[in-house]
C-alpha cells in the first residue's frame, strides 16, 4: 500500500491511535491530529521503531471544537503528505454506563 495516506483526527488514544499504528503496519503515510501534542509523538516515536522513517508521520495539533482550525489544519497535512486518500473523522468522546444502569429518556434521541 505504499503511496496512499491517511489523516486521523483524535489519534493520540484509542481507536484512532490504533488505527495510526494499524495503517502504518499497511504501509500508510500518517497525518495524525489531538489537542494531546505529548502523545501524538509518543505514537510518532514507536511507528518510526517500528517501521522506520518509510512511514511518513506528520503530527497537527487540533481542537476539532474550533472549527476553523479544522479546514486549516486538514488542508495543511493533505500538502504536506502530497494528498489525502483517506479521512477518519475520530475525534470525540464517547460515554458508557455499565450495562442494565443506563436511562432511556436520556439517550434517546
Ligand atoms: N469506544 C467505543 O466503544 C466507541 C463507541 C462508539 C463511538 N466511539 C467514538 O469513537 C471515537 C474514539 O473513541 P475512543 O473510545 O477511542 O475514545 P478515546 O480513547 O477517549 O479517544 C478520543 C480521541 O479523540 C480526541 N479528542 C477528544 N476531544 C477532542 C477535541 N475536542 N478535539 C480534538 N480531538 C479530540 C482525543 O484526543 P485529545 O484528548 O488528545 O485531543 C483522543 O485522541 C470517538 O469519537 C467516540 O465517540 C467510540
Amino acid at each position: 500500500m505504499l503511496g496512499k495516506t491517511v489523516i486521523i483526527t483524535g489519534a493520540s488514544s484509542g481507536i484512532g491511535r490504533d488505527l495510526a499504528l494499524e495503517f502504518a503496519r499497511r504501509g500508510y503515510s500518517l497525518g495524525l491530529t489531538a489537542r494531546r501534542y505529548e502523545l501524538l509523538k509518543e505514537i510518532q516515536t514507536e511507528i518510526n521503531s517500528l517501521f522506520g522513517k518509510l512511514i511518513k508521520v506528520e503530527l497537527r495539533v487540533l481542537d476539532v471544537t474550533i472549527y476553523r482550525d479544522i479546514f486549516r489544519v486538514i488542508k495543511e497535512l493533505d500538502f504536506s503528505l502530497g494528498g489525502m486518500d483517506i479521512l477518519v473523522v475520530n475525534a470525540g468522546v464517547s460515554k458508557s454506563k455499565p450495562l442494565g444502569s443506563g436511562n432511556f429518556q436520556m439517550i434517546k434521541i
